[in-house]
């Protein structure tokens, strides 16, 4: 395997959060040209950040963004409810149901958990603790977001998400969000989780087995890629696909995928009563995918509002989620 750039590898360690990684056992893990991409992307979102926070006049905006939603939920009265909403995920238990699914996986249970944030809301293990004790599945997926920033060190979220762990089961499958860097994949294995990245596992349940389908961001970073797994979604007699935003919602369903999960919405975290989102960060994607369950073409999929917050830590007429899936057989 051809060496990473060296430009871009001295720009990545000039990081000094990034120092501790084996960079050629990751471009072993997810192939060079990925992980070029990737950092190259990544190296882009930190001189963005940066630009963006030094940059007379933007650097006032973010800010001011941010305190404005805060007056404005204090002028209301509502500024204290707004934060105990944000750390107050409901649990949402649902069923769904499919044609195709393998007999054997009727009433297959699982946790979907995505948009954690940890920074922000350092206190979200012990919440999630309460949430999860005692709670019954058989299989638990992450769609990423477990850093707060886009940018930054990212080894608190990962002692967060470590504490996390002992509550999710014993099989746990991850991707990564517009928030993380693709370092996690390296820490995942030590924690117990799979990560996949443009990568599929199969599962099996008596005589049967799914297909669990996951790609890279498909947001900031687009390095989503469906080619390397498309025949194997093809093959599978159901295929449950993993993407931090619903904007990989063509390519899985033009692949043939039957359920795909997402996050990265948050639902809006802000919205009007109702709970109608002025934004929701998501391009070419209808609206629906931004909360809840829809479908598109012969695919079902569900976007999950979140279990923590970004920007602010507040939220209002969008409550967080935690979400159990239970598969049905039509
Ligand atoms: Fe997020």
């Amino acid at each position: 395997m051809s060496e990473l750039d060296s430009e871009l590898l001295a720009k990545v360690l000039s990081h000094a959060h990034y120092r501790e990684n084996d960079y050629s056992q990751l471009a072993e893990r997810v192939g060079h040209d990925l992980l070029e991409e990737r950092l190259r992307g990544q190296m882009k979102a930190y001189d963005r950040a940066h630009t963006f926070r030094n940059r007379f006049p933007l650097k006032w905006l973010w800010p001011l963004y941010r305190k404005g939603i805060r007056a404005g939920l204090w002028v209301m009265g509502q500024y204290d409810r707004a934060r105990r909403n944000a750390r107050n995920p409901l649990w949402v238990e649902r069923e769904e149901w499919f044609p195709h699914l393998p007999e054997a996986f009727d009433g297959y249970r699982i946790l979907h958990l995505t948009d954690f944030h940890f920074d922000y809301i350092p206190e979200m293990p012990e919440i999630l603790h309460r949430i999860l004790e005692g709670r019954v599945f058989d299989l638990c997926v992450l769609t990423g977001d477990y850093r707060g920033e886009v940018t930054g060190p990212y080894q608190e979220s990962l002692r967060h998400l470590k504490r996390t762990r002992s509550q999710l089961g014993e099989e746990v499958f991850a991707v990564l969000g517009n928030h993380d860097n693709i370092e996690l994949l390296l820490k995942f294995p030590e924690m117990g989780i799979t990560g996949l990245l443009n990568e599929a596992v199969e599962i099996q349940r008596g005589d049967a087995s799914i297909l669990i389908a996951g790609v890279d961001d498909a947001h900031m970073y687009q390095t989503h890629d469906v080619e390397p797994i498309q025949d194997r979604i093809r093959e599978a007699a159901f295929t449950l696909f993993l993407s931090h935003s619903p904007e990989a919602y063509k390519i899985a369903a033009d692949a043939g995928a039957d359920f795909m999960l997402s996050g990265h919405t948050h639902g809006g975290q802000i919205c009007l009563p109702g709970g109608w989102a002025p934004v929701v960060h998501l391009h070419d994607t209808p609206r629906k995918m931004a909360a809840g369950p829809w479908t598109w073409k012969d695919m079902k999929g569900y976007t999950s509002r979140g279990v923590g917050i970004s920007s602010v830590d507040c939220r209002w007429n969008c409550p967080g989620e935690i979400t159990l899936h239970v598969l049905r057989k039509r």
